[in-house]
Order: C-alpha cells, then sequence, then structure tokens
C-alpha cells in the first residue's frame, strides 16, 4: 500500500471520530443524569446507524479510490504546456511526417489536425479488392521502401520501389504566416523497363474526423477535375491544398467526396467509393476509378474526405501544395523548380550536418555506406510519430478495463509496418540516435512519455493511442496493467542529455533539468518500491505467469526481452540480475541530477553506491558454480512440451481425446532454489552497463565467455541465448517460435560495445582485451547489417545467429538504428 492510500485511510479514520464518537460522548454525559433510558437508547442506535452510514460511505469511496487511482496523473507539474506543439510556440515543427504508419503521410502536432496521406495503385489488375497502398504492410512484399534523408524539422525524402517502378516522396516545409507555415509534397513515379510502363493511380486523400471540431472542407472543381480543397480550423484558420495539373501525357483525373466516420475507415471508404472502368477501348483489364461526389454538401453527414486521383502511364509525378491564407507576402509557390531548389538546399545541409554530427568518412566509410547510414538516420527520424488517444488499463482493483486520460504523444516508432506506435524501453534506444541528431526533438519526446505517468509513477510500457494504432494491436496486448515495469532506458538517453546540462549554465538547460527531476523522482521510486524483490536491494520483475501450463518457460514481456529464460517456476522469491542494473544505472543518473540542482541527493547515491559494490551484486547474482551472473529462482531445466496421450486402456464408450489438443508442459524435475543457469544477454548485464569493476577477474570471465563461439560470439554480432543453453532456439509453446533464445538484436549488441569501449578506455589489465573484442564486434555487426540491407532492402528487426540473415518485422528501424551510432563510435 503506498503512501496516500495510507493517507485517505487516515482521514478516514479521522472524521468518523468527529462525526461519530466524539461529540456523540459529550452530548451523552451532560444529559447522563436527566434523560430516561430510552432517549440514551435511542442516541445509540442513531449513532452507531449514522457511523455505520458514514462508514460504508467512507469505503466506497475508497473502493472508488482504488479503482480510479490507476487512471489518475501524477500530482507533477507538466513537462510540457499544452501549447507546446501549437503552431505558436513551435511552428517549424508543427506540420509533419508525423503518421508513422502509413507510406506517406502528413499531419500537425495536434490532436485536431486533418490528415493527409497518399495512397497508390497500380492499374489493370484483375485482384479484387485492387491491391491499394496506403498503411506500411509487409504483406504488400515491397522489394524496398524508406527515408533516405530526412531531418526532423524541414524535409523528408522517401524512395520506395515496387515490382516494376519506382517512386519518391519528397515533401519541404516553408516558414511563413500564422498557422504553422506551408508545405508542398511531390510523388514522382518512373518505370523499371520502359518498354513496358506501368500506369498506376496516386490518390491523394484530405479528412477530418470526429475530433477536428468545426473544421470544414470544401472541395474546388475545374472542369470536373478536383484542383483543390480549401478548408478552415480553428487552429490552422483557412487553408488550401492544391493539385497543379502535372505534365504527364494520357492521364486521367477523378476524386471522391465522401464521408468517413473514423480515420481507421479510410480504406473501406475509398473501396466504397470506387468503380471499375475501361481505360480505352484496346484494354479490357479494369481500370478503378473513383466515383465522384458521393455524398451531398447538405447530408446530415457532410462530406469530410476528399481524394484527388491522377492516373498515367510511366513515368509520372505529382504535387501537392498545401498553403495557408495567413501567408500574405509569399515571394512565390513552394512548386515546380522552386520545390526542386528549395528541397536541395535543405538536402545538402543535411549532407553537412551528417558529416559534421557522425564523421563517418573520417572513420574509413565508403559512399554506399554513409548512404546506409544516411537512410537508417532517416528512418528513425521519419518514423517519429504523433498520437493522441487513450491507452486502455488495468489495475487489480478494476474489474474491467479503463481509459486512461486522453493525452498526446510524440514519439519514434520500432517499425512503421509491424509496430507504428510508442514502446516505453524502445524509445530510450531510440533517443540514444535522435538526441545525437537534434537534441530538441529528443527533450520532446522524452517530456512527452514522462508526461504520461499516474500518480504512482506508472508509465503505461505500450502506447495504443487513437483508432488507428488500435486497429494495428491484437486485442489481448491491448491493455496495459499497472503493475507492470519495463526497463527504464529512459535514463540511457537522459544520461547522454544531461551529462553536459549539469555542466552547462544555459538557462533553458536548467530549466529542463527542474522540469524533469521530479518525474524521474517518481518514476525512479516507483521502480525502486513496487519492483523490489525479496532481499534488501534486489529487484523483481513482476507480470511473470506461474499459472502457466504451455509455456515452456513462462515470459517475462516486462523485461523486454519476452521469452529469454528465466526461473521456469515464478515465485515473489526470485530475483533479476538485468532489472537490478538497470536501478543501478538509474540511481547513479539521479543522484548526479539531485547534485547539480541542489536537491537531496544522499538517497540516490547510497543507493547507486549499494548496488554498484560488486560484493553486494556478486552476493546476490554471482553463480560460482557455472561461473557467471544470474537470475535466481524456483527452477528446473527438465521440463518439455507434450501433446496430452489418450489414457492407455479406454473403457468403452469412452472417447480418446481429440488429437488436436495444444502441447502442455510437464514437469520431469521438481525445481528447486538456485541461480538460473541460462547463459546469453541477461548474464552480460552487470558488464552491459559497466557495473562490473575493471579489475575484477569476473570481467575476464566475462569477456572470454564472449569470444567463445559455443556460447554468444558470432561473424554477425552477439547472439542472445548462448548455443549450449537448454533452451536455445526453442520455441516457447508449440506456436511461439524463439524470439530472445537465439537471434542478434542490435540494442543489446550496442550496450555490449558501449562497455568494450569503456573497458577497452579505463586502466586495467583487461584493457587490451576488451580493445580487440570491440573492434572485431564492431565490424562484424556493421558488415553484416549493412550487407543485409543491400540483399533485402530493409534494416531487420533482429538477424539470424547461423546465417547473419535479417529475420522478423521490417523494416524495423528502431533501435537496429543504433548501428549508426555504433559506424560513428557514439557510446
Ligand atoms: C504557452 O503557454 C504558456 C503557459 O500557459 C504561456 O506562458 C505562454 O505564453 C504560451 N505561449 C504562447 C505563444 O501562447
Ligand atoms: C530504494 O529502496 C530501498 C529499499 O528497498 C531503500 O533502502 C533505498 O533507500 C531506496 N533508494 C532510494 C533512492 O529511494
Amino acid at each position: 500500500m503506498s503512501g496516500g492510500a495510507r493517507d485517505i485511510r487516515r482521514r478516514a479514520r479521522h472524521q468518523n471520530d468527529n462525526s461519530g464518537d466524539g461529540p456523540a460522548r459529550t452530548t451523552f454525559d451532560k444529559k447522563k443524569q436527566s434523560k430516561p433510558r430510552q432517549i440514551r437508547s435511542a442516541l445509540l442506535i442513531g449513532l452507531v446507524a449514522l457511523s455505520t452510514i458514514a462508514l460504508a460511505i467512507l469505503y466506497l469511496l475508497y473502493q472508488w479510490y482504488l479503482t480510479e487511482r490507476v487512471r489518475t496523473q501524477a500530482s507533477l507539474p507538466k513537462m510540457l504546456f499544452p501549447n507546446s506543439s501549437s503552431a505558436e510556440v513551435d511552428p517549424l515543427r508543427f506540420w509533419g511526417s508525423y503518421r508513422s504508419q502509413l507510406y506517406f503521410g502528413m499531419k500537425t502536432r495536434s490532436p485536431r489536425s486533418p490528415v493527409m496521406g497518399l495512397m497508390w495503385l497500380t492499374e489493370f489488375t484483375n485482384k479484387m479488392p485492387p491491391p491499394l497502398r496506403h498503411w506500411c504492410d509487409q504483406s504488400d512484399g515491397l522489394p524496398k521502401y524508406g527515408w533516405t534523408k530526412h531531418d526532423g524539422i524541414n524535409f523528408g525524402s522517401q524512395a520506395i520501389e515496387e515490382e516494376t517502378y519506382t517512386m519518391r516522396t519528397d515533401f519541404v516545409k516553408q516558414k511563413g504566416g500564422l498557422h504553422g507555415g506551408e508545405w508542398t509534397a511531390k510523388i514522382s513515379l518512373k518505370e523499371k523497363n520502359p518498354e513496358k510502363p506501368p500506369t498506376v493511380s496516386l490518390l491523394f486523400y484530405i479528412a477530418l474526423d470526429s475530433s477536428s471540431g468545426s473544421a470544414h472542407l470544401e472541395p474546388v472543381l475545374t472542369k470536373k477535375r478536383l484542383s483543390s480543397v480549401s478548408g478552415y480550423s480553428d487552429e490552422l484558420g483557412n487553408f488550401e491544398v492544391i493539385f497543379p495539373k502535372t505534365k504527364s501525357k494520357l492521364q486521367k483525373h477523378n476524386y471522391l467526396i465522401s464521408y468517413l466516420p473514423r480515420l481507421d475507415k479510410i480504406n473501406d471508404v475509398v473501396l466504397n467509393g470506387m468503380k471499375v472502368d475501361a481505360w480505352d477501348s484496346a484494354r479490357t483489364l479494369p481500370y478503378f476509378t473513383l466515383g465522384g461526389r458521393l455524398v451531398g454538401r447538405d447530408s446530415p453527414s457532410p462530406p469530410n474526405f476528399m481524394v484527388h486521383q491522377v492516373t498515367a502511364q510511366l513515368p509520372l509525378e505529382m504535387e501537392i501544395v498545401y498553403q495557408s491564407r495567413s501567408f500574405i507576402d509569399r515571394q512565390s509557390t513552394l512548386s515546380g523548380d522552386i520545390f526542386t531548389s528549395t528541397l536541395n538546399r535543405f538536402s545538402a545541409e543535411f549532407d553537412k550536418k551528417f558529416a559534421e554530427t557522425f564523421n563517418l568518412e573520417s572513420k574509413g566509410y565508403k559512399e554506399n555506406e554513409v548512404t546506409f547510414a544516411k537512410a537508417t538516420l532517416s528512418n528513425m527520424i521519419g518514423g517519429i510519430g504523433y498520437f493522441y488517444g487513450a491507452s486502455l488499463v488495468q489495475s487489480k482493483y478494476n474489474k474491467e478495463p479503463l481509459e486512461y486520460w486522453k493525452a498526446p504523444l510524440l514519439t519514434a516508432v520500432p517499425s512503421r509496418s509491424f509496430f507504428p506506435r510508442g514502446f516505453l524501453w524502445d524509445e530510450g534506444f531510440h533517443n540514444l540516435l535522435i538526441s545525437q541528431w537534434n537534441p530538441t526533438i529528443s527533450k520532446d519526446i522524452i517530456s512527452h512519455w514522462l508526461d504520461l505517468m499516474n500518480w504512482e509513477g506508472w508509465i503505461p510500457r505500450e502506447q495504443i493511442l487513437g483508432y488507428e494504432a488500435r486497429a494495428k494491436v491484437p486485442q489481448e496486448f491491448i491493455v496495459q496493467r499497472n503493475e507492470n515495469a519495463n526497463p527504464p532506458t529512459l535514463f540511457l538517453t537522459i544520461k547522454k542529455l544531461v551529462g553536459h546540462m549539469i555542466s552547462s549554465k544555459d538557462s533553458k538547460d536548467q530549466a529542463f533539468l527542474k522540469a524533469l527531476y521530479p518525474r524521474l523522482q517518481t518514476w525512479f521510486n516507483w521502480y525502486n518500491s513496487t519492483q523490489n524483490g525479496p532481499l534488501p536491494l534486489s529487484y523483481r520483475w513482476r507480470g511473470r505467469d506461474s499459472n502457466t501450463v504451455r509455456e515452456l518457460n513462462p515470459k517475462t514481456l516486462t523485461s523486454g526481452l519476452d521469452d529469454y529464460p528465466r526461473a521456469s517456476h515464478p515465485t515473489d522469491q526470485e530475483r533479476h540480475i538485468d532489472l537490478y542494473c538497470w536501478i543501478a544505472f538509474a540511481s547513479e543518473i539521479m543522484a548526479d541530477i539531485a547534485k547539480s540542482l541542489g536537491e537531496r541527493w544522499e538517497d540516490y547515491e547510497a543507493t547507486a553506491r549499494i548496488l554498484k559494490d560488486n560484493n553486494h551484486m556478486d552476493s546476490l547474482h554471482w553463480s560460482d558454480k557455472k561461473q557467471q551472473y544470474s537470475d535466481y529462482g524456483l527452477h528446473t531445466n527438465r521440463v518439455k512440451l507434450e501433446r496430452p496421450r489418450p489414457p492407455p486402456n479406454l473403457n468403452p464408450g469412452q472417447r480418446p481425446p481429440p488429437m488436436d489438443q495444444e502441447k502442455y508442459r510437464v514437469i520431469v524435475s521438481e525445481p528447486t532454489y538456485q541461480f538460473v543457469n541460462a547463459f546469453g544477454y541477461v548474464s552480460l548485464f552487470p558488464f552491459l552497463l559497466k557495473m562490473v569493476h575493471p579489475t575484477s577477474p569476473k570481467l575476464f570471465k566475462i569477456l572470454t565467455d564472449l569470444k567463445d563461439p559455443r556460447l554468444l560470439w558470432t561473424d554477425y554480432g552477439l547472439r542472445s541465448l548462448a548455443k549450449s543453453a537448454h533452451l536455445y532456439n526453442r520455441y516457447n509453446t508449440e506456436h511461439d517460435p524463439p524470439y530472445w533464445r537465439g537471434p542478434i538484436w542490435m540494442n543489446m549488441n550496442y550496450l555490449a560495445l558501449s562497455a568494450l569501449y569503456h573497458y577497452a578506455s579505463t586502466d586495467g589489465p583487461y584493457t587490451d582485451m576488451a580493445k580487440e573484442l570491440y573492434t572485431e564486434l564492431r565490424s562484424n555487426i556493421v558488415a553484416n547489417v549493412i550487407k543485409e540491407y543491400e540483399r533485402t532492402g530493409y534494416m531487420w528487426e533482429n538477424y539470424d545467429d547461423k546465417t547473419g540473415n535479417g529475420k522478423g518485422s521490417h523494416p524495423f528501424t528502431g533501435w537496429s538504428a543504433l548501428v549508426v551510432l555504433i559506424m560513428a563510435e557514439e557510446y
């Protein structure tokens, strides 16, 4: 029970004293002699009844308080003013490609933004429904797509490849007016084989939804062509989205004016608004065109969705020009040659800044490698989305999930196709790279995340905000539970950002630290008090299922390393070394920030000192038997998955169990309390977070183990679980393939390189050993990721430990993009 709950109880008792027994006794005492007995008992009964009612009310209030607590905001000042993303305060970042899940879309950083987006369709197809590209989707099977340059502010350039043609989506913004400036996007398509140019439809839409308030759109038709849409919204004032005529010959134009009930229904509305036509008399295959005006102005649901379609044999170019009426002294329209020259200027500035920030040429990287690194950074930056909505959350006091408060989130995403939303522990890694490129954007992202903290100090780890985001997530993963943590990796970025702020006298830096600190305190406290372990200063992940009958090893989703083997039988007695290290890491940074602000730092430093004390750590987590750092818990290796067998002798009339029953877990030998002897990423944590003393013989053991190809070492990076481990590459249930049980993950390899770099530059007996490992591991990883990028067109979620092949979702330019920092040796 936490402090606040206790407070309310105390208050409850206090009120009872006043309204119930207290005054009653006085009355009673005074009148005792002069009043008959009946009155006394009546009074007593009345008082008892009153107190009971009061108690009942208090009880109900308390229950209500408990159920609401999970979605009560932290009672701390917000890091961000409500207007911080507005056009007035930050006009340059108001518009952006903040719809991460789309191949290309634009919106503002506002909950009430109109949204715009690109769809396209290769014509003359027999497929029904026609394969419309819109949301990034692996099943579209595009050979390649992704931002090649994106600076997070002024412009972005993306290359997309289809089977028979290539595509570019470029956009450029310009300052001016009162409502966050203007922008132009250009979509250019080119056929791969000039002998057989395909015919393609480009569709560009603008949409409002119920959140857009009094905003409205008005189509402008010129000779039956939708030449522009004018609109108005409170934030944007009057604006125009113009579709200039394109030069390509043989083009047709169509449009759709319709009603969109909700943002996740865009595809449905477009497909429903399509009809099949004949392109010309020679061609018989269907040509899909938009059906024109489907909803009249006076309809009860007036049109809020307009799509411009242009179809042509390639090559084809289309511009979309967004202009604000408040822009009165515009020199020239951002279009045609002016668009191109502005784009080129920003692009050159990007190259210059990239070279200064990462210095890759001076590290000997060749042109194709630098191009790869630019694209990888750009995808991280171009993947940054602006989401708005409420998570579904639940505590143990809630029978049903509740909506969290509605809030905005600016965040990068792990994968535009597969995970287009915010993940707490990913974000700490993402911002190592983002802050290197643009610390302002990182500070903004971190502030958004910390403002999602509830009263207890909890931050939901997966942020599924808004209908579009929810549409991408299976039902069972939507609800977030408040016992569950996730590694506090934001401290990785904060350490990097704060390093120079602590010494800087810049008032902006100091203001940021001052706003940051109270939230970090509450956050840290939440970890330190709710994720504690059975022994003093030990820690335990919550959220493991101790009743599982299907999982070989119950997952620890909260740790981020989902199926990495832990104790086979979750109990309250277990302790986790990775969480221990995260808290140690965080407490040290807390002490640093507290000192620089003149706040009380002593407790943080004391906690950091104990946790970093190798004797304390070893006593909790070093397994003498296996000579490695380990989790501790109720464990046996001897579990297996089996299909239920029919009973040996079926009685007459008894039916055998169905053969398709799922396999279940069988315990071959009973578990005992012991160190969990899997070797892999978790065992490395004291090394990964640089806690092992540089002279410790345990460091020697770890470095020796790192290099062993029978354990973690491969030619492509460090695998997640030793080849020798019992659960190496094993399915966790019949349907649950290995995830953190073999594949190579970039975030952990980044930490390993960072640690090797640290030990290689710290005096000690193992300096040279660390240096050697560092050099080899770094070149293995960089070479493999680039090779795979060039072979497949993508960055991947993880890499196969036997072949180096990219695996899992793609493009995955979340933490896999840390390879850019690895190339630049920025740790
Ligand atoms: C934004 O909000 C803050 C706090 O409410 C206020 O001080 C500031 O003037 C506002 N800025 C603008 C440009 O409206
Ligand atoms: C963290 O929790 C432990 C108790 O488990 C406590 O002794 C320590 O002071 C706490 N650290 C901080 C900085 O609050």
